[in-house]
């Protein structure tokens, strides 16, 4: 069982790695123009628990030898767990990540040449701890923008520093979504970045995030009209298909007996995610014969499992948007019917709606509506027969 990762695992060893080796390819070749100074940008796609973070994480550790990499999750940042990502907040965290990456590479000397530039450019108001680095602080606040210049400005400097030693810098920003976070300042934000990203010569950038709606930022950004022009290589990491699901669990768990259409439903409930796969597959009864109907079952006793993500955002859910919710799953609803049902009056939905859909828990198709993933909505309608509610204060 040690082959199957679990599902909530992102350091994946050599063996539970699974599949991808064509987008690691294509992803590699890419990246080796930062070398010779025409670095790429390249954004990875694909839904929730499609298997981004695993692959980004795996290449950063296939290429931490040749390159100085960072890797951020703009999720877990400070800021934004305690409740809004600011620019500030974001320069923290990748200053922070460039000090410990060059600190794993025994680069020391950064350091004084680093502050020595940042006294003569910024004009310092004071140097303070950042993670155990120093990190300036100018004097005024509008001296703001010459710090993120700084900071985005680092990993070419490091690399002017130590060309010798490494091939170019990558920074990979994980859920890249949370960027919209940044609100009024979010468009100058990324102005100010493409800005950056063009004029460096050594350094790769690489988005990733989930996109569960068609109106989702990260589509948009690289889109031709989005902030970067066009500019960035889309790549768009898929569920694996019935074959490799097959081929995989049959390698990794083969103490899973699947009959008649047994496998079929497994693949049908998963959808081919590795999230649901892993998690699905762990948790289905070892050594018996599976059919339809046993998977089903099985599925059913499953859903507290596979739906743990969307547990914890129901449960961060204003009540109005959680009512909202529940009257979806059965069909998807305009907002009129929704609002009617509701008894209020539809213009007082747009803030909740907008919300559930920059979640990705909701998306809306030709003005219908409707919950994003069957899983979310299998557990509400589980938790509701059995309760006879829904869960609506905490769970
Ligand atoms: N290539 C793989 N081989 C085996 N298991 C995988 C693979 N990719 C992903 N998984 C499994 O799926 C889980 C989810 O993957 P991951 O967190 O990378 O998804 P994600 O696309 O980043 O999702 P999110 O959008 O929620 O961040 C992992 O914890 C792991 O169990
Ligand atoms: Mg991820």
């Amino acid at each position: 069982m040690d082959n199957i990762a679990l599902g909530t695992n992102t350091d994946l060893t050599d063996e539970q790695f699974y599949n991808r080796e064509e987008d690691i390819k294509w992803i590699k070749n890419f990246l080796e123009s930062t070398s010779t100074g025409s670095p790429p940008s390249i954004m990875i796609t694909g839904i929730r628990g499609v298997g981004k973070t695993v692959l980004l994480k795996k290449i950063k550790k296939d290429l931490e030898n040749e390159y100085l990499i960072c890797y951020i999750d703009l999720s877990i940042t400070s800021g934004y767990q305690r409740g809004k990502l600011t620019e500030i907040g974001i320069m923290n965290d990748f200053y922070d990540g460039w000090m410990n990456e060059c600190e794993k590479k025994g680069i020391s000397t950064i350091f004084k040449k680093i502050l020595k530039i940042s006294k003569k450019n910024l004009g310092l108001r004071e140097i303070v701890n950042v993670a155990g680095w120093p990190l300036p602080i100018p004097k005024t606040e509008d001296n703001y923008k010459n710090l993120s210049q700084f900071v985005f400005d680092l990993p070419q400097t490091i690399y002017e520093e130590q060309s010798g030693k490494i091939k170019g810098a990558i920074l990979i920003i994980d859920e890249f979504q949370a960027i919209k976070d940044l609100g009024n300042t979010l468009n100058s934000f990324l102005w100010f970045l493409r800005g950056i990203i063009q004029d460096q010569k050594n350094v790769a950038y690489i988005f990733s995030g989930s996109v569960t709606s068609a109106d989702s930022i990260v589509t948009e950004l690289a889109s031709k009209d989005g902030a970067f022009g066009g500019r960035i290589l889309t790549f768009d990491i898929p569920p694996f298909d019935i074959e490799t699901v097959r081929e995989y669990l049959e390698e990794k768990v083969p103490s899973l007996i699947f009959e008649g259409k047994g496998f079929e439903r497994f693949y049908k409930f998963t959808n081919g995610v590795p999230f649901y796969v892993n998690i699905f597959a762990r948790i289905l009864l070892k050594e018996v014969p599976l059919d339809e109907d046993k998977v089903k079952e099985e599925f059913k006793n499953a859903l507290i499992f596979l739906a743990v993500h969307f547990m914890n955002q129901w449960s961060r859910l204003t009540f109005q948007e959680q009512c909202i919710i529940t009257k979806l799953i059965d069909k998807p609803l305009k907002r009129i019917d929704i609002a009617k049902s509701l008894g209020i009056e539809p213009g007082a939905l747009s803030v909740s709606l907008r919300k559930l859909q920059d979640r990705g828990l909701l998306k809306s198709k030709n003005g219908l509506y409707n919950i994003t993933e069957n899983i979310f909505k299998a557990w509400l309608k589980k938790e509701h027969e059995e309760k006879g509610v829904f869960p609506f204060r905490s769970i």
